[in-house]
């Protein structure tokens, strides 16, 4: 029998895959040590989908992302991006980065115009009201001419927020972008965030750490093992949205995945006894 889904099964129904990652895997050479960073990643992530990425630190989410940002290269495997393979950065891919990644020398504005430099449909007065209208969602647009030195860490990664969806990404590469804020900003982002992604169709690849973040925010959550990273487990969140992360059903499913981490880890510290 094929293996080849049919044309009425769910799977034939899925949109094409806008991320692909096939067993990439990547080490770091340091004058110390070799890291083995990640170990034959692989999945593939549906255009318009919402993937969260959930593992302990230092087990390759940044690496992971860079890769698909065209920043690095994977050693072996291959990283294929819009139905091509990724050679380097691309307007399709905007990261937003673990630390704000701001320029210090253009204010608040201009900052978030600069991501929309690239947008040649766009005359400056539209650059300008769009800049202003993503400054307003992520409740800055008081601060526009301040300088950058002048913002909070929380400020400056809503900032970072802005500047990251102005340009209307198809793809939009998300590190940790809520761990500095306080509760009810985060709170506030996450509905905007669903809001967002419903409205434009963006795909999104979103790391963190935050269990109940994760299963808040993705269609799907992938779970990273400790280093090397790999792709040991999956769930599918089905919750209709948008999602509250205080509600009964997003605790559910937290705490069952809070639960197969707690296994993890078990087993781990399990195995390290007994070499
Ligand atoms: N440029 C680099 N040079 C050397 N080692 C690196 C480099 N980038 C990452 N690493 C190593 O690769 C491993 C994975 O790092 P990475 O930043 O991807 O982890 P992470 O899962 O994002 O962690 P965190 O949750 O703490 O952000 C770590 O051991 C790190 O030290
Ligand atoms: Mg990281």
């Amino acid at each position: 029998m094929s293996d080849k889904p049919s044309a009425s099964s769910p799977i034939a129904q899925l949109p094409a895959p806008k991320i692909i990652l096939k067993a990439v895997s990547k080490r770091f050479f340091t004058d110390a040590c070799e890291i083995h960073s990640l170990d034959k990643v692989s999945f593939s992530v549906a255009e318009g989908e919402f993937v969260c990425l959930l593992g302990p630190s230092g087990c390759g989410k940044s690496t992971l992302l860079n890769l698909i940002a065209g920043l690095d290269f994977p050693d072996t495997g291959m990283v294929i991006a819009n139905g091509q393979p990724v050679f380097g950065p691309g307007s399709d891919r905007i990261v937003m980065f673990q630390e704000s990644a701001l320029f210090p020398w253009l204010n608040v504005i201009d900052n978030v115009l600069f991501g929309l430099k690239l947008q040649p449909h766009l005359n400056q007065r539209q650059r300008i009201v769009l800049a202003q209208s993503y400054l307003q969602l992520v409740g800055l647009a008081k601060f526009k001419h301040s300088n950058i030195h002048e913002l909070s860490g929380g400020m400056k990664q809503r900032v970072a927020l802005a500047r990251a969806l102005a340009p209307n990404p198809e793809v939009l590469l998300m590190d940790e972008p809520f761990a500095s804020l306080d509760a009810l900003t985060r709170e506030k982002l996450y509905d905007d965030l669903q809001t967002i992604w419903q409205r434009h169709k963006i795909t999104i690849l979103f790391v963190t750490h935050n269990v109940s973040e994760a299963v808040c925010l993705g269609d799907r959550v992938i779970i990273f093992s400790p280093s090397p990273g790999r792709n040991q487990e999956e769930f599918i969140i089905d919750l209709p949205r948008p999602r509250d992360i205080r509600s009964l059903e997003v605790a559910k499913y937290a705490a069952e995945i809070i639960q197969l981490l707690r296994d993890y880890m078990s087993v781990n510290a399990g195995q390290e006894g007994e070499e």
